[in-house]
C-alpha cells in the first residue's frame, strides 16, 4: 500500500498550548487525526512523526527517500538553519513539501529565509492546519494519477519540457 510521511520538527509537540495566537489551538494529535481521515478512504498509510532532534528528521527523510514515499515536512525552526536537512532532501529520491502553520514571511526577519525551500517540491504556509491538508491533497492527487507506479522525485519534467520549447522546434526545422 502507498504511504505518505508527515514529519514535524522541534516544539511542534507543544501545539495547542504554544503561542496559540500564532499557531492556533489544534494539537499535533488533532492534525494527525484530520490527515488520517483524508488518507484512510483512499487506502494510503500515514506515517506521522515528531521530533525535537534534527538528526531524527534527517533519518526519516532518508528512509522516505529510500522507500520512494512523499514527505510533508514542517521542520519548525530547523527550516531556517539546517543544512543537514537541505542535504537530506536534495539526496532523497522523493518529493518533499515544506509546510508551515504561520506565514513565516510576515514574522521576524530571521524566519523569512527557509534553507530547505530551494530543494522542496513546493511550499505551503500561513494556513494553519490547512497547510498540512493542502499539501496532503497535492500528494494524494499525484499518487492517484500515478496508479501502481512508485512515487519518485519529479525532476525530469522541466528538462523534457525544455525540449518542447518553440525555439528548439524552430532550430530543428
Ligand atoms: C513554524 C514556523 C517556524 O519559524 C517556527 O520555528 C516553528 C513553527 C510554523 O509551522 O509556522 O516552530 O514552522
Amino acid at each position: 500500500m502507498k504511504a505518505v510521511h508527515v514529519l514535524n520538527g522541534p516544539n511542534l509537540n507543544l501545539l495547542g498550548i504554544r503561542e496559540p495566537e500564532t499557531y492556533g489551538l489544534a494539537t499535533l494529535a488533532d492534525i494527525e487525526a484530520r490527515l488520517s481521515k483524508l488518507c484512510k478512504p483512499r487506502g494510503i498509510i500515514l506515517h506521522f512523526r515528531q521530533s525535537n532532534h534534527e538528526g531524527d528528521l534527517v533519518t526519516w527523510v532518508q528512509e522516505a527517500g529510500r522507500a520512494g514515499e512523499p514527505v510533508i515536512l514542517n521542520a519548525g525552526a530547523y527550516s531556517h538553519t539546517s543544512i543537514a536537512l537541505y542535504d537530506a532532501i536534495k539526496a532523497a529520491n522523493t518529493d518533499v513539501i515544506e509546510v508551515h502553520l504561520s506565514n513565516i514571511h510576515a514574522r521576524e526577519d530571521f524566519r523569512r529565509q527557509s534553507l530547505i525551500a530551494p530543494v522542496a517540491r513546493g511550499v505551503i504556509l500561513g494556513f494553519g492546519t490547512a497547510s498540512y491538508e493542502l499539501a496532503l491533497e497535492a500528494f494524494l492527487t499525484r499518487i492517484e494519477a500515478e496508479g501502481n507506479r512508485p512515487y519518485r522525485k519529479q525532476i525530469m519534467k522541466s528538462v523534457s519540457h525544455a525540449k518542447k520549447l518553440p525555439w528548439r522546434r524552430r532550430q530543428r526545422e
